[in-house]
């Protein structure tokens, strides 16, 4: 069964709980969160995940798009994330471990994303080590509404092999350039969640946005 998780980056943050109620029928809720430093782009932090959690049940799929991403866990697990994706090429692998412990005892979900460039052979040590979820960035990270890269599919489905055979209760969520059409590729790879943006707020009726790329 597949998830679809709308990004919140195409919502209007002006009136982001009404936006949020428009995708109750996805299963989760993508909050991406960037630092102007790991990409170009600055969105969201803390305070605004403290403020979703307030107002939906939702689960949030909280993508930290930050360098040195150890130093907010514990602020965005405290905020109410359900889970955290730290990307791979933001610090060091003992500090990335260290973050994911940290998610461990916290008692958030933890994931790891990678930049399309990022092969998919770098998963396993984390892999193997038990996760919640693999990201696969299908665009440069950094904005919405870019095109769907698809020399990443077959980087989904080596990722998706590698967790049958080391973590096959590990999701495995692809982010970028995410319509009808390329979702249909993305779970045909081995995806099982999609997040989508602009497939989902730039359609006139985000409801059947979410069922269309149900399929
Ligand atoms: C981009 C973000 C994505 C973005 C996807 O860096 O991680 O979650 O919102 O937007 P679309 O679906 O429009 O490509
Ligand atoms: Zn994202």
């Amino acid at each position: 069964m597949v998830k679809i998780a709308p990004s919140i980056l195409s919502a209007d943050f002006c009136t982001l709980g009404e936006d949020i109620r428009r995708v109750s029928d996805a299963d989760w809720l993508h909050v991406d969160v960037m630092d102007g430093m790991f990409v170009p782009n600055i969105s969201l932090g803390v305070p605004v995940v403290q403020s979703i959690r307030k107002h939906t049940d939702m689960f949030l799929d909280t993508h930290l798009m930050v360098e040195k991403p150890g130093r907010y866990v514990k602020a965005f697990a405290q905020a109410g994330a359900d889970l955290l994706s730290v990307h791979l090429e933001t610090d060091m692998p003992p500090a990335i471990h260290a973050a994911l412990d940290e998610m461990e005892t916290l008692g958030v979900k933890k994931g790891i994303a990678l930049r399309p460039i990022t092969s998919a052979d770098a998963v396993l040590p984390y892999l193997k080590r038990g996760l919640d979820l693999i990201l696969v960035m299908t665009v440069e990270p950094g904005f919405g509404g870019q095109s769907f890269m698809a020399d990443q599919l077959s980087k989904i489905t080596t990722i998706r092999q590698y967790i049958e055979q080391y973590c096959p209760t590990c999701d495995l969520e692809v982010d970028g350039g995410v319509n009808a059409e390329t979702a249909r590729q993305c779970v045909t790879a081995g995806a099982n969640v999609l997040v989508a943006g602009s497939a989902i707020y730039g359609a006139a009726n985000p409801a059947s946005a979410i069922a269309a790329l149900r399929g």
